[in-house]
């Protein structure tokens, strides 16, 4: 884990109350769940906190970035918390960093698949980051010039991209983890990368009323299913290989991809009331009961590796976006409010309970459950912090705007199918497999009507 330099030197104050109590924390994020103002002193400082690991905006530095052990992703991840910390407090603090760091990264393509990444980008990485340019046009989040990419426009381009990767060739369809034939995960289909194309579709779907968007919603959905990566009762699997036709699963149950489905169902409520979509938000809310404890109750706990410690990088930040999914679904279907927010309050006590680790006191653990810091510290775990702190607020902000109510991010449906000349040493695979997926996509494509040109076939 990386170790990371503190923002604040503790005061003499401070220090002398170390000397005098032997506590490890000179203050701590102090919060009263009930008041709206707590709610928001505490999410700043702990997203001052969360900020101290990012250097992006420095001149020379690179925007859209995090230092390591941090992957590209997780930036994608910390712009969608901040559009969530702005709307929740009014705080304008980040907007500038945010807007910066999302369209240096939003590539010639618009759609994050800057050159940098797409060696390693999976579909899943990508969803991130598509994921905050949503929140950002659901929120209104500060329009970027009008000659730079728009945010709706980028979650198109996403979408599109993701799309044309639709792969019927085995396991009867879903998306693969990784992007690129020559990286370890390629043979890989999990559920992370069809639910983050699903909540993808589903949000743009409620926030453009084009059924393009909903129809590839429900096969998406409907294949989550028919693989088995969904089990009958709303409980997620990771995902499988489809060497063998997915039929062996990796049954490892994260919160994210709880989250990731949950959000997705509430925006098809919302948008088309079927019941079956009301069902399904409800089935994945009994069933995501698992990740929340029992002592202290309600408390949000990665269950795969926290209590045996061996949760990794990228997994430290999974449970903040179960919260911010949750928070989000109470707007969407309303009818989830009762039994979504004892559970927000329970963990955002919890989790600001664990903020009181650094010299500041506002270094949050990864053990919510254990209601005092932990004594790790870790990008993600921070963000994932602030975002059940934050999302204490969802009750005092206005429900995510659409295309005809109130939205103002400019769109392009055929967004993110900009010809392209890449580096051919760099990204032309053997020519088998090149041709075997170049004509799946192909295929793909000409289902759903998208052009492309063979510059942009053989970049994809
Ligand atoms: C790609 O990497 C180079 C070299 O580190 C850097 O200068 C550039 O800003 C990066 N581009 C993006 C979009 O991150
Ligand atoms: C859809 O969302 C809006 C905004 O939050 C909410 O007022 C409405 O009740 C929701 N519709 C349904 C069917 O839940
Ligand atoms: C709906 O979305 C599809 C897919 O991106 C696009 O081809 C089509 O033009 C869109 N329709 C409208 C009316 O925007």
């Amino acid at each position: 884990m990386r170790a990371v330099g503190h923002a604040l030197k503790p005061s003499w104050a401070g220090l002398l109350a170390i000397l005098l109590t032997g506590a490890s924390s000179v203050q701590a994020v102090q919060m009263n769940i009930d008041d709206e103002h707590s709610i928001k002193a505490a999410s700043k400082k702990v997203a001052l906190n969360m900020m101290s690991y990012y250097t992006g905006m420095n001149p020379g530095d690179n925007p859209g970035n995090l230092p390591d052990p941090y992957y590209w992703w997780e930036a994608g991840a910390m712009f969608n918390a901040l559009i969530d910390y702005w709307f929740y407090t009014g705080d304008d603090t980040w907007n500038d960093i945010t807007q910066q760091g999302m369209l240096w990264q939003a590539g010639d393509n618009m759609a994050f698949m800057p050159n940098n990444q797409t060696k390693t980008e999976g579909n899943d990485d990508q969803a991130f980051w598509g994921f905050a340019a949503l929140s950002a046009a659901e929120r209104n989040f500060p329009n970027p010039p009008a000659d730079k990419p728009q945010w709706l426009e980028m979650a198109q381009a996403v979408f599109n991209t993701q799309a044309a990767r639709w792969d019927p060739s085995s396991c009867g369809g879903g998306l693969r983890w990784q992007i690129f034939t020559w990286n370890n995960g390629y043979t890989y289909k999990n559920t992370i990368s069809t639910g983050g194309f699903f909540n993808i579709a589903a949000r743009l779907a409620k926030y453009t009323g084009n059924t393009t968007y909903s129809q590839w919603a429900e096969k998406a959905w409907d294949w989550t299913s028919d693989v088995g990566f969904m089990t009958p009762d709303y409980h997620f699997w990771d995902g499988a290989s489809d060497l063998d036709g997915c039929k062996k699963m990796n049954k490892i149950e994260w919160t994210y991809n709880s989250g990731v489905y949950l959000l997705g169902a509430a925006n098809m409520w919302n948008l088309t009331e079927e019941p079956k979509w009301k069902n399904r938000v409800q089935g994945i809310l009994d069933a995501g009961a698992v990740f929340f404890a029992e002592h202290p109750k309600d408390v949000l706990y990665e269950r795969a590796c926290e209590t045996v410690n061996t949760c990794m990088v990228d997994q430290r930040s999974f449970k903040g976006y179960l919260a911010r999914w949750m928070a989000a679904t109470t707007q969407l279907a309303p009818f989830t409010y009762d039994q979504i927010m004892p559970k927000l309050k329970a963990t955002g006590i919890a989790a600001a309970k664990s903020c009181s680790g650094g010299d500041d006191g506002t270094t949050c653990g990864m053990k919510w459950i254990d209601e005092k810091w932990d004594k790790t510290r870790d990008f993600g775990q921070q963000m994932a912090a602030l975002e059940v702190i934050q999302s204490n607020l969802i009750n005092r902000v206005a429900a995510p705007v659409t295309d005809d109510k109130g939205g103002t991010s400019k769109g392009n449906p055929d967004a993110g199918n900009v010809p392209k000349k890449p580096d051919p040493a760099t990204l032309m695979r053997p020519i088998t497999t090149a041709d075997r997926a170049g004509a799946g996509i192909l295929t793909v494509m000409m289902i759903i009507g998208i052009g492309g040109s063979a510059g942009w076939l053989c970049w994809d």
